[in-house]
């Protein structure tokens, strides 16, 4: 595997690539490796001939300065973990490789952004749009693979690959989960033994949700969700939103959607994570 830091080192290594003809898979990363990470890389393995993987902890995506501060990162460590499956290249640019300007684009997403993550962490998504669609310029990729644990995000770079009309197929990828049900993610390493010891109790909920789910409106299924998770002492629900799988909009009943998914965030202390569940999905198109 070949490290570079930047853009004209990466372009050279992807026109090789793309010269004999092989198909550049792109697994965008903010570094902090786990196996959730790793799925993506093997499922673009799996489905390209050129795997390429980003480690940029992105400032722009950040609506909290403490939160990027504490971000982990380790790049030892993940490019060791890159090596045993295969990847090509690992691009880990810094923050002037990627931005030599700022970057004052504002995306419009109507109200794709406006609602979940948007609502509480604002500006979030186009910061997001801004690197990825930086990003996807600079590796020109085939196919790219985003896990579905961040499953706004996942609406919002497909509405962004739609609005700029970029030749890049969208790959979503399952949550891949730790042996207890938590939803991986880099944040959970910032977890006290505590935190960590109960944060799977969000999954759990989720998963036992489905079992009484369609016996109940989506106002008591929200509240019992809810109060099931805050009773626990080291967590707090931010919010848990009952919406329509492509709008991301809020619904009222099992009718409205043929694609219905549960959106969870939870504080545990000062740790914020997200986890969803998919509801009802007879819209064949995911
Ligand atoms: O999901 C992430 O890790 C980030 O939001 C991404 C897509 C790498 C953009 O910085």
């Amino acid at each position: 595997m070949k490290i570079v830091k930047t853009v004209a080192d990466l372009r050279k290594g992807i026109e090789a690539a793309k010269q004999e003809g092989k198909r550049v898979g792109f697994v965008p990363t903010m570094g902090a490796l786990h196996n959730g990470h790793l799925s993506l890389v093997k499922q673009a393995v799996e489905a390209t001939d050129f795997v390429v993987v980003s480690v940029f902890v992105n400032p722009n995506q950040f609506n909290n300065a403490t939160d990027l501060d504490r971000y982990p990162r380790d790049l030892n460590r993940d490019a060791q973990m890159l090596q045993t499956v295969n990847c090509e290249l690992l691009f880990a640019p810094d923050v002037k490789e990627v931005y030599p300007e700022e970057d004052t684009r504002q995306f419009e997403f109507g109200n794709l952004d406006k609602v979940m993550e948007g609502q509480f962490r604002p500006g979030h998504f186009n910061g997001v749009a801004q690197v990825v669609s930086r990003l996807f310029d600079m590796v020109n990729p085939d196919k790219a693979f985003f896990g579905m644990k961040d499953f706004q995000q996942l609406a919002i770079i497909r509405a962004m690959v739609k609005q700029l009309n970029l030749n890049v197929q969208i790959v979503p990828c399952e949550i891949v989960r730790e042996e207890d049900g938590l939803a991986m993610s880099s944040r959970n390493t910032l977890l006290n033994s505590g935190q960590r010891k109960n944060a799977p109790i969000i999954a759990r909920t989720l998963f036992e949700s489905c079992k009484f789910a369609s016996d109940l409106n989506f106002n008591e299924l929200k509240s019992k969700v809810i109060s099931s998770i805050n009773e626990d002492e080291e967590l707090e629900v931010e919010y848990f939103e009952i919406v329509d799988g492509n709008t991301l909009q809020s619904i009222d009943n099992w009718n409205e959607s043929d694609y219905i998914v549960g959106c969870i965030a939870v504080f545990a202390g000062e740790v914020r994570l997200i986890d969803n569940v998919t509801y009802k999905n007879t819209d064949h198109e995911h």
